[in-house]
């Protein structure tokens, strides 16, 4: 959910919607724990429901008490220093995944690598591209991550979402209007999804995923806490490319750091903060507009307060 803007005026309301929750919840929890970039400031709860019936419950308590629920990924997520007001929900116990001949249903919280090793065990193809993109299935939907060899929406057949109160629909690819790193979800959380994906050769599967993640290894600077790419590649251009091109790679503003090795990459090189990541981020997009006239847009989200 895209909605952190609304304050949460008392802690009590936030108890009160979560009373009734199973899971596990954190009160006054930092973000820096929960994002690959490490960092961002408290949000007034993180919360890990048990199943698919608990989140239901979380949602209905907040939607009453006006609290605003954010779904996390974690990766590709920049969460300012001031923290998130409301809930935050992580979906660590919803990961099971079911086969039915060519499809995979599988829960939102799922590791999109998790997934895509799951793929590879029933000799089914399409999925091998997500073998080494961090994150959940739910948030890799959101933002249709992928790579240069394939995108989630390729293989998505229908995505299972809880409205704000908590209600179940279910909706089609073509009702999401996915494009570039990009969908238009309405307002909810997505708990489910079912993919159609093709009958393939184990081996070569493997082959596929492998290669990905050799190259991956290779260009990304995976040893450094990152939020995967910060740009979205420009039409007809590659963002880490203009970055290079740019003399840009290495620049730091505090301990966020250009990547040396890849220029669409900001590392956190120990005790960043995501003012400093979002100083850098705009340094970059200054320098490129100036010097190229290219606005360098936003892959990763920012959400949360300054
Ligand atoms: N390049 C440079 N300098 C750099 C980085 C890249 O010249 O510092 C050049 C490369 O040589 C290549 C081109 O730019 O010719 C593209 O680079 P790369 O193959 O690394 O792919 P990318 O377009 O930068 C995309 C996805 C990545 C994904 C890789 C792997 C986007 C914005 N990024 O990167 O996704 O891992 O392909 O296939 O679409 C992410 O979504 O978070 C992400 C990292």
């Amino acid at each position: 959910m895209k909605d952190t803007d609304k304050r949460v005026e008392s802690p009590e309301q936030v108890r009160i919607a979560l009373a009734d929750v199973r899971g596990e919840v954190r009160l006054a929890e930092p973000m820096s724990r929960h994002t690959s970039m490490r960092v961002g400031g408290a949000a007034d709860a993180v919360v890990i429901p048990q199943d698919e019936q608990d989140l239901k419950v979380l949602l209905a308590g907040a939607f009453q008490q006006g609290i605003s629920v954010f779904a996390l990924g974690g990766s590709n997520l920049i969460v300012r220093d001031g923290g998130i007001r409301g809930i935050v929900v992580k979906l660590s116990h919803l990961q099971s995944v079911r086969r039915e001949g060519l499809h995979l249903h599988a829960q939102a919280g799922i590791a999109f690598p998790k997934l895509s090793q799951t793929a590879l065990s029933h000799g089914l193809s399409g999925l091998e591209f997500a073998a080494g993109i961090p994150g959940t299935l739910g948030g890799a939907i959101v933002m249709n991550a992928g790579t240069g060899e394939g995108e989630i929406a390729q293989v998505l057949h229908s995505v299972k979402m809880l409205d704000l109160e908590g209600h179940e629909k279910v909706f089609d690819r073509e009702a999401l209007f996915f494009e570039y790193r990009s969908s238009k979800l309405p307002a909810g959380m997505i708990v489910a999804a079912e993919m159609l994906l093709k009958e393939g050769d184990a081996a070569e599967i493997k082959q596929r995923m492998d290669a990905s993640l050799k190259r991956r290894r290779e260009t990304q600077p995976l040893q450094y806490a990152n939020a995967g790419c910060i740009f979205k590649n420009p039409p007809g251009e590659a963002a880490g490319r203009l970055v290079e091109q740019l003399g840009l790679k290495g620049r730091r503003v505090g301990e966020a750091e250009v990547s040396p090795l890849h220029g669409n990459f900001i590392v956190n090189r120990g005790k960043a903060t995501a003012q400093e990541v979002l100083d850098l981020i705009r340094e970059v997009q200054e320098q490129v507009k100036a010097a190229r006239g290219i606005e360098m847009e936003l892959e990763v989200k920012v959400v949360g307060e300054a």
